[in-house]
């Protein structure tokens, strides 16, 4: 039988938030902690994730949410990571910590990180003690309610540096439908965020 994880959603109400608690509630092999500012808005999504047969709890405090996890999902825009990081870093410590943004400058039209580094990287700098994986960035939240596209799954990129961590996100990422795709180290997160800029 394979072992429940405890997965924290950091900004559990936003669109990617959401997307991935509702993809991830189908599967008993999780349970959801879920963190946001908007706890009416949350306590609606609870009530959806439970009719699916997750079970879920709802917190208003990023550090709380985020002390029982073996699995963060930082689910926030790029600009409140530095805040969202030092506020589960000591929690975070030894966990997997998984990075989806796309750092996009106000325009959409470039990044706010320079070429040699990328947010997950920028991340992992402010989490020394945590395992942090880059996936699902390059995938949109409307993706998770059909992530078969004509027939084929779907494809989501994974970067990092432990592959304990790797293969425990691969096997999250296969849970909610897609083809995961280990790209390499966290470095290569750099051009899977730029990969998305060019899509977008
Ligand atoms: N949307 C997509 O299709 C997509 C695809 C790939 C990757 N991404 C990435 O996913 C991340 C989230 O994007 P999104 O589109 O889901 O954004 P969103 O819909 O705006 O959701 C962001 C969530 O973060 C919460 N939040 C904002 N500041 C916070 C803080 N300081 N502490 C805790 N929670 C906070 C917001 O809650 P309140 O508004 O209540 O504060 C909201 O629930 C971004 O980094 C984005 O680059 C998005």
């Amino acid at each position: 039988m394979a072992t429940i994880k405890t997965i924290a959603i950091i900004g559990a109400t936003g669109s990617m938030g959401s997307a991935i608690a509702k993809a991830l509630s189908t599967n008993n092999n999780y349970r959801l902690l879920l963190m946001s500012n908007d706890q009416d808005k949350l306590v609606d999504l609870k009530i959806v994730l439970e009719k699916s047969g997750a079970e879920a709890y709802a917190f208003s405090c990023v550090k709380e949410a985020s002390w029982e996890a073996d699995i963060i999902i930082v689910a926030t825009p790029y600009e409140t990571e530095k805040e969202v990081a030092e506020k589960i870093r000591e929690v975070a410590t030894g966990k997997i910590v998984i990075s989806i943004s796309n750092p996009l400058n106000k325009g959409y039209n470039d990044l706010v990180t320079p070429p040699n580094t990328s947010a997950a990287e920028e991340l992992q700098k402010m989490l020394p003690n945590s395992k942090v994986v880059k996936t699902f960035n390059t995938t949109f939240a409307a993706d998770f309610m059909t992530p078969v596209i004509d027939g084929k799954v779907a494809d989501a990129f994974i970067a990092g540096n432990n592959s304990d961590a790797v293969n425990a996100v691969s096997e999250l990422v296969n849970t909610v439908g897609f083809n995961p795709i280990v790209v390499g180290d966290l470095t290569v997160s750099r051009t899977v965020e730029r990969k998305q800029l060019l899509l977008i």
